[in-house]
């Protein structure tokens, strides 16, 4: 099957403000694992099983490898993420853009949501892995979702413009410099950034603005949540409101918190979980309400 990529593939500096329209077809010449051949898309019959089933991917994010779950068990997942997110239930005269889209879930259910505009930027798995996902489901879903190869380091407000939200889902902690990454994001956000990370969960130290480091994202042997950095959820909103993020808000802090910092003590290794804040460019409209949780929600 097939679906001329001229029409989706956009090109930054051919565009400017997220109302833009104007679309040109890019191939990326450090791809990897091209999809584009020709100019033409060639879908992935024949690819990965993710390809087939494209909304039953990921258990083990980032390793490359993609074995597939069980479906009600994806399914379950991320309608927990999409409940805790809070993504604006109408997206009736937003644009959206997804950082780390990969398989372009979120993407989708923005676009599901009515929003005017999306597009899903991504380039580690999309260079490697990860796009055939992507596509077929964006042919199986007749989408108008627009895609770029673009590394979250490299977005260009000049060429992509400002966006409504900004999704930055389960990319943090991959981040090789969150600074410089968040000040870019900060510039194309126009109203509003959720962020999903996973945040590092020591014995003590909880609140103190820690960001631990591994060299997970270089290696191919990965171990289990030796991702590049994981901040506290204390250092992962002091960053945020340092690269011009003035109204921070906490609303999901990790579940089963206390019993995590209880293996933190006895393995005197942190532990880490899902941490969402939504953050907005411009003064403070409220509170920080310091996050709901399983625990207490
Ligand atoms: C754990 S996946 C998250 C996928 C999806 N956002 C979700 O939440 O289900 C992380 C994604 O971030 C992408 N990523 C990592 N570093 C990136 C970077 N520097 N620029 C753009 N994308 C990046 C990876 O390629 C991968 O697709």
């Amino acid at each position: 099957m097939r679906l001329d990529s001229t029409r989706q593939e956009t090109e930054g500096g051919r565009q400017k403000g997220a109302g833009g329209r104007r679309r040109r077809h890019t191939q990326d010449p450090a791809s990897h694992n091209p999809p584009i051949r020709h100019g033409i898309l060639a879908l992935p019959d024949e690819a990965s099983p993710m390809a087939a089933r494209p909304h039953q991917f990921i258990s083990t994010p980032d390793t490359g490898v993609s074995p597939l779950s069980p479906e009600w068990h994806v399914r379950r997942r991320f309608a927990r993420r999409l409940r805790l997110l809070g993504i604006p239930e109408n997206l009736t005269g937003w644009s959206v853009l997804d950082i780390g889209a990969w398989h372009g879930y979120f993407s989708f259910e923005c676009e599901r949501r009515g929003a005017d505009r999306v597009l899903a930027v991504d380039r580690f798995a999309w260079d490697r892995f990860g796009m055939t996902e992507f596509l077929a489901a964006h042919q199986r879903l007749g989408s108008r979702v627009e895609y770029q190869h673009v590394d979250v380091h490299e977005l260009d407000v000049e060429a992509i413009g400002q966006f409504d939200l900004v999704l930055l889902l389960g990319v943090f902690y991959h981040l090789r410099n969150p600074l410089a990454a968040l000040e870019r994001i900060a510039r194309v956000t126009k109203r509003l950034l959720i962020c999903e990370t996973h945040v590092l969960l020591p014995f003590i130290h909880e609140r103190y603005p820690l960001v631990s480091f591994f060299p997970g994202d270089e290696r191919t042997d990965e171990q289990t949540y030796d991702f590049c950095g994981i901040p506290t959820m204390t250092a992962l909103t002091e960053m945020l409101r340092f690269t011009g993020f003035d109204d921070v808000e906490i609303v999901y802090r990790p579940s089963f918190r206390y019993w995590k910092k209880f293996v933190a003590l006895v393995t005197t290794r942190p532990q880490s979980g899902r941490g969402i804040v939504h953050a907005r460019p411009g003064p403070p409209r409220r509170q920080e309400t310091g996050g709901r949780s399983a625990e207490n929600a």
